[in-house]
């Protein structure tokens, strides 16, 4: 668990600063080379049992097209990847007194001409999630390929984050986000950083 975990303290400190300050932050280059290309696989391999994320519990929602696949346990490579997460989270609530106790994660795959429409994680506090976190594992990503995340920070500033391969963006569940149209398939793991009490899901 502690060889995937190998985040420098100016980083940490760099992410704490800036969820504090801003509500969001960047860390690129987050795995070691190898591990990335594991998820890669990992996530590619297991493409075809994808479902459509715009269907929960029989009820159609037309704000997104992409197809996700939730982690749990038959997953291992993406639980190294929840691991990080979670004493990533670890040092939120020490920072941050946030009660972060669990993780809910799903890998998604956007295929050309998918998108996310304007959206929160958390609308109006209703559920559990504090924190929200995407991390980009497509091989490469070339700028005109679109898919681009565009956030409003906590000041009602917007920005445009580019899915970078090895990118983890961190943000909290609440802020306005979308994704949008991408040109090319994109992949990623969406985590969400929660309060419930279940205490690790990994
Ligand atoms: C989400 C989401 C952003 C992204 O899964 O809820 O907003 O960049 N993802 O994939
Ligand atoms: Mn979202």
């Amino acid at each position: 668990m502690q060889d995937t975990f190998i985040l420098a303290k100016n980083d940490l400190d760099r992410v704490l600063d800036e969820l504090n300050q801003h509500g969001f932050s960047l860390l690129d280059h987050l795995h070691p080379q190898a591990l990335m290309n594991q998820l890669v696989q990992e996530c590619t391999t297991h493409l075809q049992d994808f479902r459509e994320a715009a269907i929960q519990n029989g009820v159609v929602s037309n704000i997104r097209s992409d197809h996700i696949l939730w982690i749990d346990d038959a997953l291992p490579i993406a639980q190294k990847h929840l691991q990080l997460l979670e004493r990533l989270s670890h040092e939120i609530n020490r920072a941050f007194y946030t009660g972060i106790q669990n993780i809910e994660a799903h890998f998604a795959c956007y295929r050309a001409g998918e998108f996310y429409a304007l959206h929160r994680d958390n609308p109006q506090q209703k559920n559990n999630r504090v924190i929200s976190t995407v991390y980009y594992l497509h091989p490469e990503w070339k700028e005109h390929w679109g898919g681009q995340l565009r956030l409003q920070d906590k000041n009602g500033q917007w920005h445009v984050i580019h899915p970078e391969p090895n990118r983890l963006v961190l943000f909290q569940s609440d802020l306005l986000h979308e994704v949008l149209l991408s040109h090319q398939q994109r992949l990623s793991i969406t985590a969400w950083l929660r309060t419930d009490d279940k205490i690790w899901a990994s």
